[in-house]
């Protein structure tokens, strides 16, 4: 387990002499260093083309209201990705491992491609959390990465205070917007031709209060059926500890 990392899943994982039932979710969400930015980058790359941001995660990562947090899963002890040996990717992934370490000579961002399976990048302004950027690599999709991404997000706004989340998102998304909507992110407004590529507007979604008790409620429902159903999970962060309802 990565230092200062926890396990968290609901009690009823659990049978009556306090075991678990055994069910581990292999991603986990950890915050990225600067040995995750090529990787980072990378995978910014890869789900969004050339419409991808500019900035680099190296560069971001400096600044002081800037978070970056990254989903990952463990490689096998020859040092490739579970996934990708079995799906067949795993030539690709080794040629651009053997490309970074060549070129940067460096173990640890070539480890850390292996490992990224997503990102979540954090802009901390006033008493909002606004999530700039957010990506699971297409191999990966579908497996609850988006929504890991979103919990340790939920788990960083709320330990740093904000009193809610928000982020813009192009109108024709509909995979993101269907992923926020399930964390109760709502359509506050619109900037128009907001996307310079194609001068798509983009969508503003806020959450409600953090301190609005339905939407604690709603949102510890969530974690809780997040758990459930992905099994024990490991974060740096709980966001089930900043969860707690009044009795
Ligand atoms: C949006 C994105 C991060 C979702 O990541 P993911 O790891 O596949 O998401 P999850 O597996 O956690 O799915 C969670 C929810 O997302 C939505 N979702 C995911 N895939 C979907 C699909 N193919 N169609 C419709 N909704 C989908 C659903 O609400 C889903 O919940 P459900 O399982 O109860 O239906 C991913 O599609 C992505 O990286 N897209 C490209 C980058 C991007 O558009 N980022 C958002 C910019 S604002």
């Amino acid at each position: 387990m990565a230092t200062g990392s926890i396990t968290i899943g609901p009690d009823d994982l659990k049978d009556q002499n306090g075991n678990g039932n055994g069910l581990v979710n292999p991603y986990r969400a950890r915050y990225a260093t600067q040995s995750d930015a090529l990787a980072i980058d990378h995978v910014v790359r890869e789900s969004f083309g050339q419409t991808a941001p500019k900035s680099s995660a190296a560069r971001d990562m400096k600044r002081k209201n800037t978070t970056y947090i990254v989903a990952t899963r463990g490689v096998t002890e020859n040092g490739e990705d579970e996934d990708e040996t079995t799906n067949g990717t795993g030539g690709i992934a080794r040629r651009l491992r053997s490309i970074l370490s060549t070129s940067i000579g460096s173990f640890e961002p070539e480890r850390s491609l292996s490992q990224v399976a997503g990102l979540v990048g954090l802009w901390t302004a006033v008493d909002q959390a606004h999530i700039v950027v957010i990506a699971t690599r297409p191999t990966r999709r579908g497996r609850g990465i988006g929504e890991l991404l979103l919990l340790a997000t939920f788990a960083e706004a709320l330990k740093i205070g904000a009193s809610n989340a928000t982020l813009e998102v192009r109108k024709s998304n509909w995979v993101a917007r269907s992923l926020y909507r399930k964390y109760g992110f709502g359509e506050v407004g619109v900037r128009h031709r907001y996307y310079h590529d194609n001068a798509e507007d983009a969508i503003i979604m806020s959450t409600p209060s953090f301190l609005d008790l339905g939407y604690r409620r709603a949102l510890r429902s969530r974690c809780l059926a997040y758990f459930a159903a992905r099994g024990q999970t490991e974060l740096q962060v709980d966001p089930m500890a900043y969860l707690a309802l009044p009795e």
